[in-house]
């Protein structure tokens, strides 16, 4: 165990913060150890790559981070591969290794940072995929209870950026391992924004999981901060599902308003224009700022606390509130 540790290896906003204690864990016996021995009252987290955490002061606790490995096929027939993956594995590296495989189901999440042990967590998403399409199962340790858990899909109350465990089970488990089941006959998805368009671009005849991965990469390079560059920890807050009444009344007061409709009462309007007509895109306060090509992230200007980010992040709700009267929720976790 070390004390008194700077976060910055552990995080991707740069932020300059201390832990009291840090830690790891490789299975979980270790982990069950390091719950026992360290004081009942001692505050911790587990940590993953801490890709979508803010730190805004030191941590007074003990930072406990899962370095779980392994990967097994635990199920294979003509059709299907069944895959169980240690909660510490890189959640981009175990994409590359599916569709070098040529499995498919996770190509469009290629390149989001982070653990896999963190991806049901916050249900990643993108380019019209989210980790739920193709997850079966979360193995999870229940610190109270000292028991391990398995749950379904269902019980994961997977929602848009959101599931259990970020509502009843928060802060109460670790994310042992997660299965997923891919596809060997492949069912692309490609009809998020840029995705086509590169396809032609890139002149792909045939496209395969690895060539889709690749597109993405490609498109998110664009567009997203590298955090290993520029500290950030991707989009800030989630998009707004607005009741259809409220979105169609934006709608018609800014006919340009990218917009899409969830079901037939809601309608998502993504908060990177929001934030952007509010006047907050490339524009900075102290520093910290949003990333120029993407309104939505905010990004780390050099030498920025966690504190300054807040402190942007509380002014740019402020003034998304008062000129569109939405509330826009952060995303990343706060601590
Ligand atoms: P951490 O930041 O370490 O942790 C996040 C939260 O999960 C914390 O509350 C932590 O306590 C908890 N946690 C982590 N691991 C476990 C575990 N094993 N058990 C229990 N709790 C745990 N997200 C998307 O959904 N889509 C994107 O397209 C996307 N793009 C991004 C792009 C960039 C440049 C960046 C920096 C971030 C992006 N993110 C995106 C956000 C982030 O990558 C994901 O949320 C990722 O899943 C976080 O993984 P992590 O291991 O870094 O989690
Ligand atoms: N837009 C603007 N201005 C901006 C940014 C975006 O007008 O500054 C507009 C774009 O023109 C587009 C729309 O907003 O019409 C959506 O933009 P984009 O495709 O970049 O996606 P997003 O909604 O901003 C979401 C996820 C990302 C994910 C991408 C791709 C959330 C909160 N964010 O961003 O996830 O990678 O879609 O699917 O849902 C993350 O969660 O950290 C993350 C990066």
């Amino acid at each position: 165990m070390k004390t008194n540790i700077s976060l910055l290896p552990y995080h991707t906003f740069g932020a300059k913060v201390n832990a009291d204690f840090f830690t790891t864990f490789s299975n979980k016996e270790e982990l069950k150890t390091i719950l026992q021995q360290k004081p009942k009252d001692q505050n911790f987290i587990i940590l993953g790559g801490g890709s979508n955490i803010l730190f805004t002061q030191d941590f007074h606790g003990m930072i406990i981070k899962n370095e779980i490995k392994g990967f097994e096929v635990v199920h294979e027939d003509e059709n299907n591969v069944t895959v169980k993956i240690g909660a510490g594995e890189n959640w981009h590296d175990t994409v590359m290794k599916t569709v070098s495989n040529g499995w498919q189901g996770i190509e469009n999440l290629a390149l989001i940072p982070g653990t896999v042990g963190a991806s049901p967590i916050q249900n990643i998403g993108a380019y019209g995929v989210e980790v739920k399409d193709v997850l079966q199962r979360v193995e999870f340790y229940h610190f109270e209870k000292g028991e391990t858990f398995e749950y379904t899909n269902q019980e994961c109350q997977f929602g848009y950026r959101n599931s259990i465990f970020k509502n009843a089970l928060k802060g109460k488990i670790a994310v042992l391992s997660i299965t997923i089941q891919l596809n060997k006959q492949w069912n692309f998805n490609t009809s998020y924004g840029a995705i086509e368009e590169e396809i032609k671009t890139q002149g792909i005849e045939t496209l395969t999981p690895l060539d889709l991965a690749n597109v993405i990469i490609k498109i998110r390079e664009s567009k997203l901060p590298d955090p290993k560059k520029i500290g950030n920890c991707g989009s800030f807050f989630k998009n707004p599902v607005l009741p259809k009444k409220e979105a169609l009344s934006i709608i018609e007061k800014f006919p340009e308003a990218p917009h899409y409709i969830v079901n037939e009462e809601t309608i998502k309007i993504p908060a990177g224009w929001l934030i952007q007509t509010a006047g907050w895109k490339g524009k900075s306060l102290g520093n910290v700022g949003t990333y120029p090509k993407q309104a939505l992230v905010l990004v780390n200007n050099g030498g920025a606390t966690g504190e300054e980010a807040w402190a942007l992040a509380l002014q740019i709700q402020k003034d998304v509130k008062t000129q569109f009267g939405i509330s826009i929720e952060p995303e990343v976790n706060i601590i």
